[in-house]
């Protein structure tokens, strides 16, 4: 029995000028179907039919995405003699009047595809996008990225982790992480929303008595922690001896308020802090270079508005 070549049957898909037209848009355009018969002019059972048999021997790709199928070459399904054998059919019909066509056809094609994008923006508006963009990724996907420009090689100490939100999002972006609480019942639900977490260690202890070694921190954080603490002044003395020198304090708490549910409910010694005695108390601290800044409030919370404020050690 006389064993067929492979070759003979990539040569018999590709002897076809249909077919060698397509290939050579597609080596080169990853195009849909609809695509290829506005650039060929031909009807869709026509290319479709074309487009399988050059799937069933290896020339062509195809992948989903949505309600469309994408085409394009597969060079890298294909030996190396159909490569070869391709380079040189394509040489040949590169020159032909009707590739010249093709050619012109797909840069419309392709140039149309912008369009239409310019074209969503344009009738969706702002508001649009802002509503669609929530629904596809969500309000928290732009910080948490974001948080990967932070320097790798940042200690960072989460001072008043509660069940770890914070260390959890700052884990994946920095060398360690070191999370404080004084809340057992706290530190076991951080444990468990890290659990697999890698550069993290969670710590039983208090503001006041920090259980860190000296200048152990980069950048120590007090998100909603400080609204607790009886004597911030002496707290933030003690967050500095853990800083490295010129090291980086954050706080973010809430703006001064009238809220009296939120004290009542969650046991607050303060009722929001203002700029002045942040500063006051972190000039006193011997923090320097100290910054204010409101946050825009999120129009899903409910609560008073919160600031951050930064500092050096
Ligand atoms: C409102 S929660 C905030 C937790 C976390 N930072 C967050 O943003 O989700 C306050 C946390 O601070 C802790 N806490 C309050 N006073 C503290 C202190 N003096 N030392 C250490 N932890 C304290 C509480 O146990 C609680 O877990």
């Amino acid at each position: 029995m006389i064993t067929r070549a492979p070759i003979l049957d990539r040569l018999a898909a590709l002897a076809d000028p249909t077919r060698s037209r397509l290939l050579l848009l597609l080596d080169g355009h990853e195009l849909t179907v609809s695509e290829l018969c506005a650039v060929l002019q031909l009807p869709q059972s026509t290319v479709s039919r074309h487009l399988r048999i050059l799937s069933d021997e290896g020339w062509v790709a195809s992948r989903g995405e949505g309600t469309s199928r994408w085409y394009s070459m597969a060079p890298a399904q294909l030996e190396p003699g159909a490569r070869e054998l391709w380079e040189v059919v394509r040489a040949q019909i590169a020159e032909t009047p009707s590739a010249a066509q093709d050619a012109r056809r797909v840069a419309g094609v392709v140039a149309q595809r912008r369009t239409r994008s310019q074209l969503f923006f344009a009738t969706t508006a702002a508001e649009g996008w802002d509503h669609l963009r929530a629904e596809m990724i969500g309000t928290r996907a732009d910080l948490l990225a974001l948080l990967h420009l932070l320097d790798e090689r940042l200690v960072v100490g989460d001072l008043g982790c509660g069940t770890g939100h914070l260390a959890a999002a700052l884990a994946p972006c920095v060398a360690r992480v070191v999370g404080v609480d004084e809340s057992r019942q706290m530190l076991a639900a951080a444990r468990e929303r890290l659990a697999g977490a890698a550069h993290v260690e969670l710590r039983e202890g208090t503001l006041e008595a920090l259980p860190i070694a000296d200048a152990e921190l980069d950048v120590a954080i007090l998100f909603l922690v400080t609204q607790f603490v009886p004597d911030p002044a002496a707290a933030m003395r003690e967050v500095r001896r853990v800083l490295r020198p010129e090291g980086k304090l954050l706080v973010v708490d809430l703006i001064e308020h009238d809220r009296t549910d939120y004290v009542l409910q969650l046991g607050h010694v303060w009722q929001g802090f203002d700029e002045s005695q942040m500063a006051a108390w972190l000039g006193d601290a011997g923090f320097h270079g100290c910054r204010w800044h409101e946050l825009p409030p999120d129009p899903a919370a409910r609560g008073p508005a919160l600031f951050a404020c930064t500092a050096r050690r």
